[in-house]
């Protein structure tokens, strides 16, 4: 319903051309290859915004460009792991080719979790999980500092993924909920440097349980694969099994890709033009 809605809205702020909430800005999206990241690139194209579309897997990024331009949009897939900086660099230099000099929007969204209990958590667990949901991002927004800190007056705004974990802690989770708290405190420190000059805004969403493959069994196999080591994604079915399940969530439901991504629209919109620094929990009401 509420998806329904935003589309409502966006149909009738479309009317004049160019047409979308982000006609002609220019975004990076990162981990956009499928799941949230996917949803985000095509709700972003359809809104008028050229798009990188940057991901570890280089099929999958290129089907969403391709999508993207067999509708007429603009888009370029950039593939490699976000956490080598030759990488972050690659994006940013297509993002500035894509936009004719100009970058808008980024999207700090590409991710896995690494699970495990405090006393069996490795260093290369943690390590590793932080270097993907914190040091990537802060390493993008800094190589991308030149297209932010300008004076044009145009839209301009990051938008960090967070999650539920970073806010509350989640058991089995050490590594990826400090992570995740630490990406907000990034949110808020580039909110206050490059707001007061550049006007640019920054914000987090903050994701309960969003139907993907980080969400889905273990047992189903995914996995991703970092300098050869392959790492199982998902929640095994036990552990699904003993949670409260959706009892706790108003909604009584997890939130479809689609839906989060919009949420990502939606800040990174003009519809939020006088919200910077905040942080948007998407969770079907959960935690409330
Ligand atoms: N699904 C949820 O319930 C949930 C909840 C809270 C937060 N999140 C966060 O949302 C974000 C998106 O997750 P999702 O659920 O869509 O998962 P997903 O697995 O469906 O998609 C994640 C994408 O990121 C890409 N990726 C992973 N590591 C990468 C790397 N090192 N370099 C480049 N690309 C990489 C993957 O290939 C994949 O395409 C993540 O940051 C995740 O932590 C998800």
């Amino acid at each position: 319903m509420a998806s329904q809605r935003l589309q409502q809205v966006q149909g009738h702020l479309s009317n004049s051309y160019p047409s979308g909430l982000l006609a002609g800005e220019t975004a990076i999206i990162t981990g956009a290859g499928q799941g949230i990241g996917a949803e985000a690139a095509l709700l972003f194209a359809k809104e008028g915004a050229n798009v990188v579309v940057a991901d570890i897997d280089a099929n999958k990024a290129q089907e969403v460009a391709d999508k993207i331009k067999a509708n007429g949009g603009k888009a370029v897939a950039v593939s490699g792991d976000i956490m080598q900086i030759d990488v972050v660099n690659q994006l940013v230099t297509a993002a500035a080719e894509l936009g004719g000099g100009k970058i808008h929007h980024i999207v700090n969204n590409a991710g896995f979790t690494w699970d495990g209990v405090i006393h069996k958590t490795t260093d290369k667990q943690w390590d590793t999980i932080m270097d993907l949901h914190t040091k990537a991002p802060f390493r993008l927004v800094k190589a991308a500092a030149p297209y932010f800190r300008v004076k044009d007056g145009e839209n301009r705004s990051i938008v960090n993924v967070s999650s539920t974990s970073g806010i509350h802690g989640n058991a089995g989770q050490a590594n990826y909920a400090t992570a995740k708290m630490g990406i907000i405190g990034l949110t808020k420190t580039i909110a206050k440097e490059w707001g007061p000059q550049f006007g640019v805004r920054a914000n987090t969403v903050a994701f309960g349980s969003v139907s993907t493959r980080l969400t889905a069994a273990k047992e189903d196999g995914a996995a991703v694969e970092i300098n050869g080591e392959k790492i199982a994604l998902g929640i095994p079915k036990a552990q699904s099994k003993a949670s409260a399940g959706f009892a706790l969530v108003p909604l009584r439901r997890s939130g479809t890709p689609y839906e989060a991504a919009a949420s990502i629209l939606a800040l990174a919109s003009p519809l939020c033009a006088y919200v910077s620094g905040h942080t948007l929990e998407v969770t079907g009401g959960a935690g409330i």
